[in-house]
């Protein structure tokens, strides 16, 4: 049986610093309320010139380069984000001329905050069903770019950054083991960009009304994040057949550093057991597990047979988890 792995990742921050400081200046906000609510201190920002898929090419390059394939034998390139350079053509089309993946197909993914997971998911599917041996997915945002910096209950949270991972069918690396996904249609609005697509284009009215940005319901979001994250964890755990005591480190979506320390303590995982980057890169919305996946790993030794378990939460409503266990070959 094909067993799915990760074998490089690579990440891309942009290098431009937002403080806590630097919105108190743009926003009635202080440092104190955005720390204290979200355990957020400052988020990168891309430059005016640079769009979703320059980052994406750029995280991209570092994956391939880690894993040592050359960027020809990618079969597929997966762009999870839901920032795209345009409505059309996908990011994924210009992310594969980027990297010069000339045999490879390519698809955009629209899953918002859980597009890595859902992205994860997909490539696990084509490489466990024999139809590709070698797929590059990306997940990359310019939040920046639908952020209303006049609306302070937004613009504090989000940052821009990509993070990209080489899944194959054979080499060493992270197996993705088990992955668990859901979504809840019903409550699509609670985290939207209203205008701009074919529900409601863009005309003089939906620019007044500032409808091409992002909005979303802070506090209702808040309370499905922390259940919704729970019982994906829980379910994947279970189809994994583990416990949390298994797992070596818990990789959450960035959101909120009291929706991370709310699903911890349900877990019963210990916070040194919880990768955190929240403070140093906001929500980066897409990319957010998978830029803390790669600090963790460049910073942590990981045995081979140890578990991490990926949960995330977003946009749709969407959701998921996934166990994924360091592997030799
Ligand atoms: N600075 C100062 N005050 C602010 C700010 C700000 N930046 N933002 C809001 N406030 C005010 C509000 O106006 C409100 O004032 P009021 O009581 O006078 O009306 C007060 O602070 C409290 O606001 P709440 O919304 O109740 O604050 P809360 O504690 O819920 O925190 C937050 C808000 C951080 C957004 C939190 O609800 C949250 O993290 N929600 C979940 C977000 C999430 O998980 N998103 C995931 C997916 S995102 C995606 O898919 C792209």
């Amino acid at each position: 049986m094909i067993r799915a792995r990760i074998t490089g990742i690579g990440s891309y921050l942009p290098e431009r610093i937002l403080s806590n400081a630097d919105l108190e200046k743009i926003v009635d906000t202080s440092d104190e309320w955005i720390f204290s609510r979200t355990g957020m201190k400052e988020r990168r920002i891309a430059r005016e010139d640079e769009a979703t898929s320059d980052m994406a090419v750029a995280a991209g390059k570092k994956a391939l380069e880690k894993s040592g394939l050359p960027a020809e034998e990618i079969d597929l390139v997966i762009v999870a984000t839901s920032t795209p350079d345009h409505l059309m053509p996908s990011t994924a089309a210009i992310v594969q001329a980027g990297i010069g993946a000339s045999k490879a197909a390519a698809f955009d993914l629209i899953a918002a905050c859980t597009g890595y997971l859902y992205g994860l998911s997909t490539a696990k599917a084509y490489i466990e069903s024999g139809i590709y041996k070698n797929i590059l997915l990306v997940a990359s945002e310019k939040m920046s770019a639908v952020l209303d910096y006049e609306d302070r209950t937004t613009c504090v949270l989000f940052g821009d950054g990509a993070s990209a991972a080489v899944i194959s069918s054979e080499g060493a690396g992270l197996a993705i083991d088990s992955i668990c996904l859901g979504s809840d249609g019903q409550l699509s609005d609670l985290i939207m960009i209203p205008a701009g697509g074919s529900r409601q284009p863009v005309t003089e009215e939906t620019l007044k009304n500032r409808q091409q940005y992002f909005k979303m319901s802070g506090k209702e979001v808040f309370r499905h994040a922390v259940r919704r994250m729970g019982a994906a964890a829980n379910e994947c755990l279970e189809k994994a057949n583990l416990t949390e005591k298994q797992i070596a480190w818990l990789v959450p979506h960035q959101a909120n550093v009291r929706i991370i320390n709310a699903l911890a303590k349900n877990f019963q995982i210990p916070l040194e057991k919880v990768a955190v980057t929240v403070h140093k890169y906001g929500n980066t919305s897409a990319p957010s597990v998978a830029i803390t996946l790669d600090e963790i790993l460049a910073e942590q030794a990981i045995g081979v047979g140890e578990h991490l378990l990926l949960v995330a939460f977003g946009s749709g409503l969407t959701w998921g988890a996934s166990v994924i266990t360091k592997i030799e070959e």
